[in-house]
């Protein structure tokens, strides 16, 4: 069992992150864990992560790794271990805006007809369900599905969303609110100025 534990630190509310092998350590020689620096400590594009595994299963993705992509820059390695090494005050700042970024975009989100979303427990993204706006004419374009919608909303508004056609779940979106509470509310008013004139 792969598991990919990167968002550990950024879970809300009443949520608690566990994980398996730790849960249940009988199972440990079955389980892989995947982790690495690029959300816990906003490292994205340091391209540094780990796997915790069974020293066969290290041994032969340590082989493959070294032909594949060689080694991680020495740079990134220090600056990696820099940021495990420390505290995580960091984190827990970090982790408060997160949480009040996610009640905000959640409640522009449904401020919106026709777009419901759930609160998202983990993590940064949101993932409404826009199904109700299917069907529907939205500035001249009608739209039959959230792939034709993502597009609409990144042409008309230049607000870009992931269509849920790309996790196989078509009808939703998913947005990011890894970003500022000022970049949030203007996005998502645009959206809604634009997604509210659909009939
Ligand atoms: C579930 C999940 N795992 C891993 C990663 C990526 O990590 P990295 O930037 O180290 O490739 C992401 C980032 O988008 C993610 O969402």
């Amino acid at each position: 069992m792969i598991t990919d534990e990167i968002y550990e630190h950024l879970v809300y509310g009443d949520a608690r992150f566990s994980s398996m092998p730790a849960l249940v350590p009988d199972l440990a020689d079955r389980c892989v864990v995947v982790n690495g620096v690029a959300k816990t400590y906003a490292m994205t594009g340091w391209r540094v992560g780990w796997m915790i595994a069974p020293a066969d299963v290290t041994k032969a993705a340590t082989n493959l790794q070294s032909h594949a992509t060689s080694n991680v820059a020495n740079v990134s390695q220090v600056a990696a271990l820099a940021a495990v090494s420390g505290n995580l005050d960091a984190v827990h700042e970090m982790k408060v805006a997160f949480d009040r970024r996610r009640l905000l975009i959640v409640d522009l989100l449904n401020a919106i007809p026709g777009v419901t979303c759930p609160t998202p427990e983990g993590a940064f993204y949101v993932y409404p369900s826009v199904k109700d706006l299917l069907g529907k004419s939205i500035d001249g374009t009608v739209v039959n599905s959230s792939s034709e919608l993502a597009g609409v909303v990144l042409d008309k508004v230049e607000v870009a969303v992931v269509p849920g056609e790309a996790f196989g779940t078509p009808g939703y979106l998913r947005l990011s609110y890894a970003t500022s509470d000022q970049k949030i509310t203007e996005g998502l008013a645009r959206m809604h100025e634009l997604l509210g004139s659909a009939s």
